[in-house]
């Protein structure tokens, strides 16, 4: 693939990411049950779910981890800006649209695609906190460790990867590479 010319190395390849993804619906189907959800009847009583994935980024997880859960749920799409254009530095979490407002007593699930400084994820369960839902949880493709200047623990974690710039999946840089099927570091 021409991508690849552009890559030092290929950190996670496809086939691996797939696996991983396939475990994490099934976990996550399995937590919900587990909270009482009823999977089959999103009418009954503290049973909807709802997705909410952060765009751009977490676009590619969600449409495979989705196809992983058989779960009746809805999914609501946010966008938020962290790294305008070329920069690989958080310059703070800009809301881009609003997030959906009837998030009172469901079951939501927060998705991004990367947990870096977490100041992403921070800002938007602190958001989705104030309107009260049954339950709240992260869910994150990557994690770089160590490097979270907010205390934040992810529920559930595809996997932890070494501080470097990764691509692919549905991450970017400067809005190319995100139709790379794994992850990938960026030679530099
Ligand atoms: P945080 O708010 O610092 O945790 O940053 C999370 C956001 O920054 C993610 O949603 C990504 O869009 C972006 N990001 C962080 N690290 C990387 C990376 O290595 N590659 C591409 N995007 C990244
Ligand atoms: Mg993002």
């Amino acid at each position: 693939m021409a991508l690849q010319r552009d890559f030092s190395t290929i950190l996670i390849e496809r086939d691996r990411v797939a696996q991983r993804v396939h475990e994490l619906g099934h976990q996550i189907t399995r937590d919900l049950r587990e909270a009482g959800v009823n999977l089959d009847d999103p009418q009954a009583a503290n049973s909807r779910v709802v997705i909410i994935a952060v765009l751009t980024g977490a676009m590619v997880f969600v449409a495979d981890l989705i196809r992983e859960m058989p779960v009746k749920l809805h999914i609501e799409l946010v966008a938020v800006s962290s790294y305008p254009g070329t920069s690989v530095e958080s310059k703070g979490v800009k809301m881009k649209t609003a997030l959906p407002s009837d998030l009172g007593g469901a079951h939501v699930l927060l998705i991004d695609d990367i947990l870096d400084s977490g100041q992403t994820l921070h800002t938007l369960v602190d958001l989705i906190g104030r309107q009260h839902p049954a339950s709240l949880r992260t869910c994150v493709l990557l994690r770089k460790p160590g490097k979270a200047k907010i205390d934040i623990k992810p529920d559930y974690v595809g996997f932890d990867i070494p501080d470097e710039f990764v691509v692919g999946y549905g991450l970017d840089f400067d809005g190319l590479y995100r139709n790379f099927p794994g992850i990938a570091v960026l030679r530099r």
